[in-house]
C-alpha cells in the first residue's frame, strides 16, 4: 500500500529511483512521483541544493517517460520517490507524492509517505492559520507542511519533533534543500528498510527495491528516525561516481541514539524477475511445485513421522498444552487460516477459532490462559493483522506467525513462528503464498497433533502424501490450456458461484476471491449447502457454478448440490479426483479439472490450483492487467 524508495550516495539517482519504483509498483499504482536534489556545478558540501520534482497520475512508466524527456532536470545524487495507492484525496497529480512545504526562511521540504495521518484535519487547520496554503487533500501534504513549519535548520531534529505531534501510521523519507546531502527516514506502523551500500544508502518499503544495490540492511523499529548522509570525501567538491564518505545514525523521537543490528538480506534478484513468464501471477502459479518443495525442505521426516519446525521447538510444550488457538488474517491469508482451523481441530484436537483480524482487534476478544494467537500473513505487514496480533499479545496470548517476508514486522513481533520460504510474491493476487500458508499450517497441525494424539504411523502417512504434493501440483498446472479453453466459453458471464464442503469450503472462498480480484467478475464462494438458503435464487440459464467435488466424506452431498444447480440451468464446472467417471455426467466437455487422489486434509493444496489458473485465464481473456488489478494493493498497511 504505497511504495517509497529514497537514495543518497555517489550515483545519479533518477534511473535508480525509477527502477526501485517499478519493483514496488505492486504496492500501489494510482500515481507516482520523484524529487531529486540538484547541486549546482562546483558546489561544496555546504552549498544549498535545489529540488526538482515530477509527479504524474498513472503507472510508473508514465512518470518515467516524463522524466526521461528532460534528463538534465533530474540530475542529482539524493532523491525520494513514491508510488501511490490513494487513501486521502483523489487520484490527482496534486495528491501524488512527493509533497512540498516551505519553511519560514524560504527553504523547501519534500517528503514521501506510506501510511495515514489520523490527526491531519486538526493539523491542517493549525497550518492554515499559520499561513500555509494547501494544493491538495492529502494527509501527507499536511505532514510535509508541519515539518516545514517546525524546521529549525536541522532536518533530523525537526522530523523527530514533528512526529511527536502525529497520530497514525507512517514510513517517510524527507529531504530539505538546505541540507543537500541528508536524507531523513522514519517509521511507525508502516514498513521501512534501510540498505547500506558501499557509498550510499537506499531506503525502501521492502527489500525488492534494495537487493540490486546491497544485501546489508537494517530494519527500523516504530518511532525510530534514521539520518543518512553521503557526500564527497573531498568536502570542497561534489563529484558523482567517486568514493563518498557516508554516515548514518538511528535515534528515537526523543533523539536518543539507538543501535540497529545490520542484517543480511536473503533475497536473490532472480526471484523477483519474470523469468520468461508473461505475468508474475502465472510464474508464481507455475512455480508452486518448487515453492512447496522449499517450504517442506528439511521440515518433514516421513520415516520417523516427525515434523521439524525450528521456530516452534522452544514453544512445543506450551503449544501442546494450549487450550485454544485463534487464527487471524485478512484476504487470501484468511482463507488459509480457515483451512488451518479445520486442520488444527482435526489433527491436533485443539479448539480453534478463525477470525478476520480487522474484526478481532476491535471487538474486545476473550483471551484466557492457554490461548495461542496465530497470525497468517504473506507480507507480515498487513495493518489489521499486525494490530490484532499486538492486541492479543497485550492480553497475554502467545503470539505465533506464519509469515513469508523474513524480517517483516510480524515476524519480529511474534513469540515464535514458521516462515513460508516460498520466495517473494510479486503478483498482487496471492497464489504461492496461499499454498505455502496451507502447507505450513498442515505441518503445524501435525507438529502439535503428533505430540497429542496422532500416532507415528498416521503422521508418517500424512507426511508421505505431503511430500508428493509438489509432484501432484506439477501435474495439475499442466492442465492450464484445458482450463483456458473452458474459461473461454463462460468468461462473458458476470456472476459466478464457487461451492465446496469441508476443507474445500475455504477453497471455494479463495476461488471466488481470485476471480473477482483480477477479472472483475462478480463471484461468491460459500459452503455448498448454504446455496439453498438464498443464493440459489441467482442461478439462471448458463450461470457458471464451480464445484469442488473431490472424493471424500461429503462427495455424495456435493453431487446432490450439483443436481440442484443443474436442474436450474446452471453450468457446472467441477474440480474432481482423477478417475471419477461419474462427475462427467454433470459437466460439459472439458469442464472438469482433475486433481490426484489425496487425503481430505491435504486436498486444498491441490484443489486451489486449478482455480488460480481459472482466474488467471479469465482476467487474461478479458484483457486485464493480471498483476496489477484496479484499486488493489498487495500489502495493505492502512486500516
Ligand atoms: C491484500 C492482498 C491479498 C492478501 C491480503 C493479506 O488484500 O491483495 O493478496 O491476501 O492483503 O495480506 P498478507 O500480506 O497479510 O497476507
Amino acid at each position: 500500500m504505497c511504495g517509497i524508495v529514497a537514495y543518497v550516495g555517489n550515483k545519479q539517482v533518477t534511473s535508480l529511483l525509477i527502477e526501485g519504483l517499478k519493483r514496488l509498483e505492486y504496492r500501489g499504482y494510482d500515481s507516482a512521483g520523484i524529487a531529486v536534489m540538484r547541486t549546482p556545478e562546483g558546489a561544496t558540501m555546504e552549498t544549498p541544493g535545489e529540488i526538482t520534482m515530477c509527479r504524474s497520475v498513472g503507472r510508473v512508466s508514465v512518470l518515467q517517460s516524463r522524466v526521461e524527456k528532460e534528463p538534465e532536470k533530474y540530475q542529482g545524487s539524493l532523491g525520494i520517490a513514491h508510488t501511490r495507492w490513494a487513501t486521502h484525496g483523489k487520484v490527482t497529480e496534486a495528491n501524488a507524492h512527493p509533497h512540498i512545504g516551505k519553511t519560514k526562511d524560504g527553504h523547501t521540504i519534500t517528503l514521501v509517505h506510506n501510511g495515514t495521518i489520523e490527526n491531519y484535519a486538526t493539523l491542517r487547520t493549525y497550518l492554515e492559520k499559520r499561513g500555509h496554503t494547501f494544493y491538495g487533500e492529502s494527509d501527507t501534504e499536511v505532514l510535509t507542511k508541519l515539518i516545514a513549519e517546525l524546521y529549525d535548520g536541522n532536518l533530523e531534529r525537526t522530523v523527530q519533533k514533528t512526529l511527536q505531534e502525529i497520530t497514525g501510521a507512517y514510513a517517510i523519507a524527507v529531504i530539505c534543500d538546505r541540507e543537500p546531502h541528508t536524507l531523513v527516514a522514519a517509521r511507525k506502523g508502516s514498513p521501512l528498510i534501510i540498505g547500506i551500500a558501499e557509498h550510499a544508502y537506499i531506503v525502501a518499503s521492502d527489500q525488492s527495491a534494495i537487493v540490486s544495490h546491497t544485501t546489508q540492511v537494517i530494519h527500523l523499529d516504530d518511532y525510530q528516525v534514521a539520518r543518512l548522509c553521503a557526500g564527497p570525501s573531498d568536502r570542497k567538491k561534489t563529484v558523482v561516481g567517486e568514493p563518498w564518505s557516508v554516515d548514518f545514525r538511528t535515534t528515537t523521537l526523543e533523539n536518543e541514539e539507538v543501535t540497529q543490528e545490520i542484517q543480511e538480506l536473503e533475497l536473490d534478484l532472480q526471484e523477483i524477475e519474470l523469468a520468461g513468464y508473461e505475468h508474475y501471477m502465472l510464474k508464481e502459479i507455475m512455480q508452486q511445485p518448487d515453492s512447496i518443495r522449499t517450504c517442506l525442505n528439511g521440515r518433514i521426516d516421513k520415516r520417523e513421522g516427525r515434523v521439524v519446525l525450528g521456530g516452534l521447538t522452544n514453544l512445543a510444550k506450551e503449544l501442546v498444552r494450549a487450550r485454544k488457538f485463534i487464527l487471524t488474517a485478512q484476504g487470501t491469508a484468511y482463507h488459509a487460516a480457515l483451512i488451518g482451523e479445520y486442520l488444527l481441530e482435526e489433527l491436533a484436537k485443539i479448539p480453534c477459532e478463525c477470525e478476520y483480524a480487522s474484526e478481532f482487534r476491535y471487538r474486545n476478544p476473550i483471551i484466557e490462559d492457554g490461548t495461542v494467537v496465530l497470525a497468517v500473513s504473506q507480507s507480515g505487514e498487513t495493518s489489521d493483522t499486525l494490530e490484532a496480533l499486538r492486541e492479543a499479545k497485550d492480553r497475554g496470548a502467545t503470539a505465533l506467525g506464519v509469515v513469508n517476508v523474513v524480517g517483516s514486522t510480524m515476524s519480529r513481533e511474534t513469540d515464535a513462528g514458521v516462515y513460508l520460504r516460498v520466495g517473494p510474491e510479486i503478483g498482487v493476487a496471492s497464489t504461492k503464498a496461499f499454498i505455502g500458508q496451507v502447507t505450513v499450517l498442515t505441518m503445524i497441525a501435525l507438529f502439535v497433533g503428533r505430540r497429542r494424539f496422532l500416532s507415528k504411523d498416521l503422521v508418517s502417512r500424512y507426511l508421505d502424501e505431503l511430500d508428493q504434493v509438489p509432484e501432484f501440483v506439477a501435474q495439475i498446472v499442466k492442465q492450464t490450456d484445458a482450463i483456458k479453453a473452458c474459461v473461454e466459453q463462460v468468461v462473458d458471464r458476470d456472476n459466478w458461484l464457487f461451492l465446496g464442503r469441508g476443507y474445500n469450503y475455504p477453497v471455494a472462498l479463495e476461488g471466488a476471491l481470485k476471480l473477482k480480484e483480477i477479472s472483475y467478475i462478480h463471484a461468491e464462494g460459500m459452503p455448498a449447502a448454504e446455496m439453498k438458503h438464498g443464493p440459489i435464487a441467482l442461478i439462471d440459464e448458463g450461470m457458471p457454478v464451480v464445484f469442488l467435488a473431490t472424493q471424500g466424506s461429503q462427495y455424495d452431498k456435493v453431487i446432490s448440490n450439483i443436481e440442484e444447480v443443474k436442474a436450474r440451468g446452471g453450468r457446472i464446472i467441477a474440480v474432481a479426483t482423477e478417475g471419477d467417471t461419474n462427475i462427467e455426467r454433470y459437466t460439459d466437455d472439458g469442464f472438469v479439472f482433475w486433481v490426484p487422489s489425496i487425503s481430505e486434509p491435504l486436498q486444498p493444496l491441490l484443489t486451489t490450483v486449478p482455480l488460480q489458473l481459472l482466474a488467471y485465464h479469465a482476467a487474461q481473456l478479458r484483457g486485464l492487467d493480471v498483476d496489477k488489478p484496479r484499486n488493489l494493493a498487495k500489502s495493505v498497511t492502512v486500516e
